[in-house]
């Protein structure tokens, strides 16, 4: 069965190219990141990891540490780490799981057999201090992720884990977000001193409250 919003990650042991991972332990209290490719050496993953070295800082900054996983063996990887960091003109600083057994792949359901029988899908886990599943997509192999969205979804995902807020369609950090409907008119003065505009009885609307 595949995983669910609320799941606990699956944990495992596996060979990366930062040595051996043993997952849970590894993401500690951080938030974390697990997301797969097709292949090694293929053009739209050398991208795709490329940015996410890019954009590290970005990462570090939100607390998230990142993890890749494709079903090729790790000398390959090595020489694949190489052309990617040539390629974006970066250092990728974040390990590739060697997953030869398919094992993360099974664990994650990253296989669908009726897109590729051999080839992990491009998913995209994001994981909570919690070790639950707060995020999941599911992207095919043609289409290269848009990093930026995984970004601005672990900031609505931060900000929601702490106020009782969520964020309206195409929400950027620092835009008003929505109060949410288990928050009382009763109670709004004192959660949220900012104010709030009542858009509709139903669609209340306040400033970022933790900017
Ligand atoms: C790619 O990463 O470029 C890719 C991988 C598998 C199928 C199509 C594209």
């Amino acid at each position: 069965m595949s995983l669910r919003l609320g799941d606990i990650a699956p944990d495992f042991t596996a060979n990366t190219t930062e040595g051996p991972i043993h997952f849970h332990e590894w993401l500690g209290n951080s938030w974390g990141m697990i997301f797969s490719h097709p292949a090694d050496f293929t053009p739209v993953c050398t991208t795709e990891l490329g940015r996410t070295a890019q954009l590290s800082d970005e990462f570090a900054k939100r607390g998230v540490k990142v993890i890749a996983v494709s079903v090729d063996p790790i000398d390959q990887h090595h020489e694949w780490v190489k052309d990617i960091n040539e390629v974006n003109n970066t250092t990728v600083n974040f390990p590739l799981i060697a997953d030869e057994n398919r094992e993360v792949a099974t664990l994650y359901d990253m296989i669908h057999p009726n897109a590729s029988e051999k080839a992990t899908v491009r998913s995209v886990f994001i994981i909570g201090p919690d070790k639950k599943i707060k995020l999941t997509l599911t992207y095919p192999a043609s289409t290269g992720r848009n990093f930026f969205e995984i970004l601005r979804v672990i900031d609505s995902l931060q900000l929601t884990a702490t106020y009782s807020v969520a964020t309206p369609a195409d929400w950027q950090e620092g835009e008003d977000v929505i109060v949410t409907p288990a928050v009382s008119n009763d109670q709004l003065e004192e959660k949220f001193p900012k104010g709030v505009t009542f858009v509709k009885p139903y669609l209340r609307k306040t400033p970022q409250p933790n900017k």
